[in-house]
């Protein structure tokens, strides 16, 4: 319990009351690790993210963080918000919804300033993590005129400056170019705290981890193990529906099985 950073005991969510999503759900995070949320579209995930972000609540059950219950409620208390806000943070699917100022300086200085850092520290922070996203050249632009791949960049450096206790990052490889993923993996790898991100793209995954949280809209969680016992599990493979199947060629042979790339069942 002690080394946990997130405790679900029994949660329920549905959306509207009809669509149960989560179920009896239990789970603990523990502290420090790197895990991947794993699972079809619609699996949860990002339902998931969110209700450990303190942007949906559960209808029953409790959801700790650091041994501190979040509720709606626990939340309206001023300090206890800037606490948890500082130390649980989250990249949206869509970052382009985490802009609010026509800098990209006063976006990435933000949440520092309600944090309360002063300005002389928010822009030695900025100086660093403008660097560490090789996002230098767009501190005077306006968010609105980057590409998308630009934006993703900033968004990411948005989370990372609070330099807080858990990241939730949601695809966040998508938009980016090979050489940048590059780049984030190694930023990934050498944060020191707790960071659970969603993705699609084993291979990428297992640049940053082996451990993973299978979802499944049936099962609710399929797997929580490490990739290889995974993989070496056809069954639970085929459960969560994570392969695909096209035609393609063996040297002259034109067929079409179910693969995933790399793993071939
Ligand atoms: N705001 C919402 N209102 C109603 N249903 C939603 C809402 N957001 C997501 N859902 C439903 O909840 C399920 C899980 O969605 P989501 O967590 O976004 O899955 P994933 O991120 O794995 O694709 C889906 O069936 C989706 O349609
Ligand atoms: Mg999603």
């Amino acid at each position: 319990m002690k080394n946990n950073i997130v405790n679900f005991k029994n949660i329920f969510f549905s959306y509207n009351r009809q669509n149960q999503i989560f179920n009896h759900l239990n789970l603990s995070i523990l502290k420090n690790k790197k895990i991947a949320i794993m699972g079809i579209n619609g699996s949860g995930k990002t339902t998931f993210l969110k209700i450990l972000n303190g942007l949906l609540f559960p209808e029953k059950g409790s959801y700790t963080f650091l041994n501190k219950t979040i509720t709606k409620n626990h939340l309206k208390n001023k300090e206890f918000h800037l606490w948890f806000r500082k130390n649980c943070v989250m990249l949206f699917q869509n970052s382009d919804f985490m802009f609010f100022h026509s800098l990209v300086y006063d976006d990435l200085a933000f949440s520092l300033r309600i944090q309360g850092y002063l300005e002389n520290e928010i822009k030695d922070k900025i100086d660093y993590y403008s660097n560490l996203f090789g996002i230098r050249n767009h501190l005077q632009a306006n968010p609105i005129s980057l590409s998308g791949g630009e934006r993703k960049k900033i968004a990411l450096a948005m989370m990372f400056i609070l330099e807080p206790e858990l990241i939730l990052l949601d695809e966040p490889f998508n938009h980016l170019d090979p050489i940048y993923i590059g780049h984030l993996i190694d930023i990934l790898n050498s944060f020191p705290n707790t960071i659970l991100f969603t993705s699609h793209n084993f291979e990428l995954t297992m640049e940053v981890t082996k451990e993973v949280l299978i979802l499944h809209p049936k099962e609710q969680i399929l797997f929580y193990g490490n990739l290889d016992d995974f993989f070496s599990n056809q069954e639970l493979i085929e459960k969560s529906e994570l392969y695909h199947s096209h035609y393609h060629k063996h040297r002259n042979v034109f067929h079409k099985h179910k693969h995933i790339h790399n793993w071939r069942f």
